[in-house]
């Protein structure tokens, strides 16, 4: 390897260490892993409690803040830092327990109204994406079994 390769392996190794802490300071004061146990929708969770790795999703799968969080239009937000005192989902998404949507409506009204309930919203969030980069990629890398979401009691 030539010197001036050398050093531009070198710089590239720093810059990619500024971006990461970049990236990380962008997610200062959020909690790295999220506890997903909200008892304001579930009475009783009859599955496996999940872990979301919120930092992993920002850090390592490098999606930005919109991917997940939007605004009362639905509009994503990306501009949010951890120190906004953001809406939680289920403040909009409220509706408690199962959907319970007439299946025989055409998908995208039926969508629509399932994800006016937190159970609806959530899954659709994970599973939509999870999809999406497991076809894209051609793996099945992103979770979509129950059991690796939600581990066995
Ligand atoms: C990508 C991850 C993921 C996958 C895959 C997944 N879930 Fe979930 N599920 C969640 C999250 C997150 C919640 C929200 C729990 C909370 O915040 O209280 C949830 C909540 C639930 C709840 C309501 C709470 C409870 O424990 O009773 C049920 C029922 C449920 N999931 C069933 C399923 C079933 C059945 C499958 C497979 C067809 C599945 N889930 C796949 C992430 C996942
Ligand atoms: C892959 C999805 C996803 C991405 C990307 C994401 N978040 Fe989140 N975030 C969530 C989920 C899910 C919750 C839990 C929400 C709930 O409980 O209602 C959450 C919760 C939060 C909370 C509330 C924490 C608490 O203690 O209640 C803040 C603040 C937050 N996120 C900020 C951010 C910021 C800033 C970014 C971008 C740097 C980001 N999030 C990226 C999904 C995501
Ligand atoms: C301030 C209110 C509000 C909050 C907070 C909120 N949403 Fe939404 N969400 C909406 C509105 C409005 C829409 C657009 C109407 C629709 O399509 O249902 C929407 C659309 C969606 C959609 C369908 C469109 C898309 O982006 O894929 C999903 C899935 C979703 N929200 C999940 C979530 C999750 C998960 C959270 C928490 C991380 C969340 N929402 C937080 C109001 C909110
Ligand atoms: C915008 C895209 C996107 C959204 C939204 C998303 N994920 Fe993921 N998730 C991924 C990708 C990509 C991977 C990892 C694929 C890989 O390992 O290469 C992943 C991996 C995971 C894993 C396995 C590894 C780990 O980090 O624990 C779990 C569990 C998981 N996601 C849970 C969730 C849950 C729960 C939600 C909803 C609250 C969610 N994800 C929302 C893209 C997403």
């Amino acid at each position: 390897m030539s010197r001036k390769s050398i050093l531009a392996v070198l710089f590239a190794g720093i810059a990619s260490l500024f971006v990461a802490a970049g990236l990380n300071a962008g997610l200062e004061g959020c909690p790295d892993v999220i506890t997903m146990k909200h008892e304001e929708a579930f009475e009783q969770h009859r599955m496996g409690i999940v872990d979301f790795t919120h930092t992993k999703h920002v850090v390592e799968y490098g999606y930005s803040c919109g991917a997940c969080h939007h605004d009362a239009s639905g509009t994503p937000t990306d501009d949010i830092t951890c120190e906004d005192d953001i809406k939680h989902c289920i403040d909009c998404h409220s509706k408690p327990g199962q959907p319970r949507v007439d299946r025989s409506l055409p998908e995208e009204e039926r969508l629509k109204l399932e994800r006016e309930y937190f159970l609806g919203a959530i899954h659709q969030n994970c599973m939509d994406c999870h999809k999406d980069y497991n076809q894209e990629t051609g793996t099945n890398a992103a979770p979509v079994a129950c059991t690796q979401c939600h581990p066995r009691p």
